[in-house]
């Protein structure tokens, strides 16, 4: 399955917080809840075994924002922190407005607003330095990293995603203002996807080489997903596999305690060169990927779901995808735990400015199932010749919380 699936109305009814009951007017004069077919009430759900924004099906914008603790903050300011903020994006995924909030209107349509909390090693260490797993840290260095250190750090990440622009920008702000005692913002980057509805559900989308982006991802809500990005492997017998085999029940083995029903974030910064990239023909651009531009099909076969064939080999002998193409480097003879779930975002600066993709990256064990890949991609894969990664931070991505904890209860308590 392709991620991009935007999700169906589940949550639909449930979403409407105490202010989206009233009679006001909207633009044109309507009750705004006569809109039939807005996306405004859509909700995900906050509380949870695990937090939303990872299996999510990626909605149109995202907000990263990275914290830095401020000196001295101990264990107990950090809870505090900690509380306010899942206290106020419990209500702001809903729709409801948090009590300071002074622009409360603008918490009315959630339209599937999520925000995903990210542990980096310093706040983890408040809690005691052996609740820090060995693989928070940055990555190794790559050889095709040029990386900026002032977007290659942080100790708290939010992600912000969203249908509705200005309802991520208000969720921000006010998440900020949560924060503001506790920690200065290290960077913060935004992204962009296809506008809801602009494209119909469960379309792949593109990025801007104009690729279809996210096609060979596990489907949300299946048996792949729970072992590969969840660590949690289930004793089912009629699972519904990849085409790559079983993938272990034990990738979760790494994931401390306190991480349970989490994960890991891998946050990439890839800058885009779209002026060579213009001057790459179609031809190059499709075997730099091993997949066509249009439909997205594997160069070995016909429809964008194909599973690539690695060893089909064209009327000269030569294989159809090269095996210097990218999915070929990302796939071909990896085993079936060697994969992870990408919900990327692009970003883009203006004419002449920055363009690149947020390249998010969930996985159980960064080890066993990132670094692999990484590491060959870093080797060789044809696209590197139009991308570069210039920020990386890792982040423990801790289980949801209940409805009367807060995100990170099970690491602080
Ligand atoms: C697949 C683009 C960076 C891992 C793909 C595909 C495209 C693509 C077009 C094929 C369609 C799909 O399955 O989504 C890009 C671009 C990148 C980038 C433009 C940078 C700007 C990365 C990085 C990694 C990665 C950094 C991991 C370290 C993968 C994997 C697949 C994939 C695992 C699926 C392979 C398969 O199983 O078929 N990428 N990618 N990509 N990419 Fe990337």
């Amino acid at each position: 399955g392709g991620a991009g699936l935007v999700g169906a109305t589940a949550g639909f009814a449930l979403g409407r917080g105490p202010g989206s009951q009233g009679t006001g007017t909207g633009d044109g004069g309507l009750p705004r809840r006569d809109l039939d077919g807005a996306n405004g009430p859509q909700t995900e759900p906050f509380f949870g075994t695990h937090q939303s924004g990872v299996e999510t099906p990626t909605q149109a914008y995202a907000h990263f924002i990275a914290f830095a603790l401020k000196p001295g903050i101990k264990a107990a300011e950090a809870v505090r922190w900690l509380r306010l903020l899942t206290a106020d994006a419990a209500a702001l995924t809903q729709g409801q407005a948090p009590l300071a909030d002074s622009e409360s209107e603008l918490a009315v349509d959630p339209a599937r607003l999520t925000v995903t909390f990210g542990f980096g090693g310093k706040l983890v260490a408040l809690a005691g330095k052996e609740h820090v797993p060995d693989w928070l840290k940055p990555l190794e260095k790559f050889s095709i990293d040029r990386l900026d250190a002032d977007r290659s750090k942080g100790d708290l990440l939010l992600q912000i995603c969203g249908d509705d622009p200005l309802t991520l920008a208000h969720a921000r702000r006010m998440l900020f203002k949560d924060s503001r005692s506790f920690a200065e913002v290290a960077w913060q980057r935004d992204g962009f996807r296809r506008a809801y509805g602009s494209s119909g559900e469960g379309k792949t989308q593109r990025n801007l080489f104009g690729q279809l982006d996210g096609t060979a991802n596990p489907g949300p809500g299946s048996e792949d997903f729970a072992r590969i990005i969840w660590g949690q492997g289930t004793e089912t017998t009629d699972p519904v596999f990849s085409a790559r085999g079983e993938p272990p029940a034990d990738l979760g083995a790494h994931l401390p305690a306190w991480m349970r029903g989490g994960t890991t974030l891998v946050l990439r910064d890839i800058a885009m060169n779209l002026d060579t990239w213009d001057k790459a023909d179609r031809p190059a651009r499709e075997f730099s990927v091993g997949r066509t531009m249009d439909t997205g099909a594997p160069l070995s076969g016909k429809d964008e779901f194909d599973v690539p064939d690695f060893t089909a080999v064209d009327e000269r002998g030569l294989t159809k995808i090269s095996q210097v193409a990218h999915i070929a480097r990302a796939r071909d003879g990896l085993g079936p735990e060697v994969q992870i779930h990408r919900r990327t975002f692009n970003y883009e600066t203006g004419a002449g400015g920055d363009s690149g993709l947020l390249f998010a990256s969930f996985q159980a064990d960064i080890e066993r199932q990132f670094l692999p890949i990484q590491r060959r991609l870093a080797e060789v894969d044809l696209l590197n010749e139009w991308t570069t990664p210039i920020g990386s931070t890792v982040w423990a991505i801790p289980p949801g919380a209940t409805e009367d904890g807060y995100v990170g209860q099970e690491l602080f308590e």
